[in-house]
């Protein structure tokens, strides 16, 4: 079965691109790709990896050997073209929070943003020193490698294409999987809201947006019926947005409050429970990307497992489909209009910072209705 479904490129190839490769070789599996369709042969969850030796459920090789694009592969002009049937009203709404609006960063090991003003003769300019993962953020495929142990010599990164973390952070970092290339592919597209605060407040359900809450798969499906979406509503290409309700409750605390909750030490955060159900659930789905109005889309802390190995959502997601996760995006006027029209889906697009070997950017994210 495997052999008809895949190609066995030889190590030597691969040897040759990556030099340090010869000291482990590994044999290079890479699914036929057909342009034409790009879903014919397209592995179901459990024929994840395509070869053992890959970690855990990595889509490595499933758009070719030398693929950067991962998930954004899901978006094509055809996709763009059909989803522009979501323009409807011509209602251009901003899902993105003030650059400034954690003076404590969530992770306090991140600098807080530093804006100046430079007045020139006869104009003003501003300078902003930013950490691009402070506010709203599109995590790019540098950003978050497979690690068992958090050792950077266990780094692994997509399709295998960065060798050690020096060329991710040191003095002369490599181009390959920096976020230009998410910047110059373009995305844009169908955007879909599953809005499980509000859902969950129909339910009366109580949970602190502050504490490690799992929203599983049987909540989305439940959400997406409540909403009045078909069981099969999603499309390839198509983006998933989750409204967890963590900003709105983020922006209700005092402003002491909100200086003091990066320091405490049993902060969580509800989002997508990290488990192979979910994992599942996604993968089927032909995503784009991800976003959530939170901190990281799955629930925090990240200390869960998958296939009896520490895993996050983020490894998989990133070092292993390619697939970026935008977080902290402000849902709330997005989710209030769609409720008000009960529209579901919306035109979406994203555009990141380009520049070479960045590791994330702000989305800049443009809901159209
Ligand atoms: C898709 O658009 C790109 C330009 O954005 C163009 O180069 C390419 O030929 C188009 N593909 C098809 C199938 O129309
Ligand atoms: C990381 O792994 C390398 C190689 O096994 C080892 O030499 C090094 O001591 C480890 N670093 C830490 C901080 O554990
Ligand atoms: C939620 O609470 C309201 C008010 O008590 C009640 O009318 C409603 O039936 C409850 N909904 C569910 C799903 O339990
Ligand atoms: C999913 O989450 C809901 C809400 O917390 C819970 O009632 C349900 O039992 C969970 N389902 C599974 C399969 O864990
Ligand atoms: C979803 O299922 C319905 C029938 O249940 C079908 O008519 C429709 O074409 C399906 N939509 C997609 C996108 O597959
Ligand atoms: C907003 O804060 C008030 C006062 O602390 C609290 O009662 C309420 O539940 C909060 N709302 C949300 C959505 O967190
Ligand atoms: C989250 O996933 C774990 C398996 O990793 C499971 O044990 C747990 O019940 C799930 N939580 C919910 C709310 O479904």
């Amino acid at each position: 079965m495997k052999s008809s479904l895949y190609t066995v490129v030889s190590a030597i190839s691969l040897v040759s691109a990556h030099p340090h490769a010869a000291l482990n070789p590994k044999v290079l599996v890479s699914r036929q790709f057909n342009t034409q369709d790009p879903y014919t042969n397209w592995p179901t969850y459990d024929q994840l990896p395509l070869d053992p030796s890959y970690p855990t459920k990595a889509a490595w090789g499933v758009w070719g050997a030398d693929d950067v694009q991962g998930a954004l592969n899901h978006i094509t002009n055809a996709t763009i073209l059909a989803a522009r049937g979501e323009i409807q009203l011509g209602r251009a709404i901003n899902l993105n929070m003030d650059l400034n609006a954690f003076t404590t960063p969530i992770n306090p090991n991140r600098k807080p943003l530093n804006h100046l003003f430079q007045p020139g003769d006869g104009y003003t300019d501003d300078v902003v020193v930013l950490n691009t993962q402070v506010s709203t953020q599109y995590d790019g495929l540098r950003h978050f490698p497979y690690s068992t142990d958090g050792n950077t010599t266990t780094y692994q990164w997509y399709n295998d294409l960065i060798e050690n973390f020096d060329q991710v952070v040191g003095p002369a970092p490599t181009e390959v999987l920096g976020i230009q290339q998410a910047a110059q592919k373009g995305i844009a597209g169908r955007g879909v809201l599953l809005d499980f605060v509000g859902w969950a407040l129909t339910q009366n359900m109580t949970f602190d947006a502050f504490t490690g809450y799992g929203i599983n798969t049987s909540s989305l499906d439940a959400i997406a019926a409540w909403q009045g979406l078909p069981s099969n509503w999603s499309l390839p290409g198509d983006m998933l947005l989750i409204r967890t309700g963590w900003t709105k409750a983020y922006l209700n605390l005092t402003s002491y409050n909100q200086e003091i909750l990066p320091w405490d030490p049993n902060l969580g955060s509800v989002g997508m429970n990290c488990s192979d159900d979910s994992l599942a659930w996604l993968w089927e789905k032909k995503l784009a990307l991800i976003g959530a109005d939170n901190p990281a889309f799955e629930s925090l802390p990240m200390d869960k497992t998958i296939g009896g190995v520490a895993r996050s959502l983020h490894q998989v997601f990133i070092g292993g489909w390619g697939q970026s996760i935008v977080e902290f995006l402000d849902l709330e006027t997005l989710a209030e209009e769609l409720h008000q029209l009960g529209r579901s889906t919306f035109f979406l697009t994203i555009q990141n910072l380009n520049i070479k070997s960045g590791i994330a950017s702000p989305p800049n994210a443009l809901a159209i209705l």
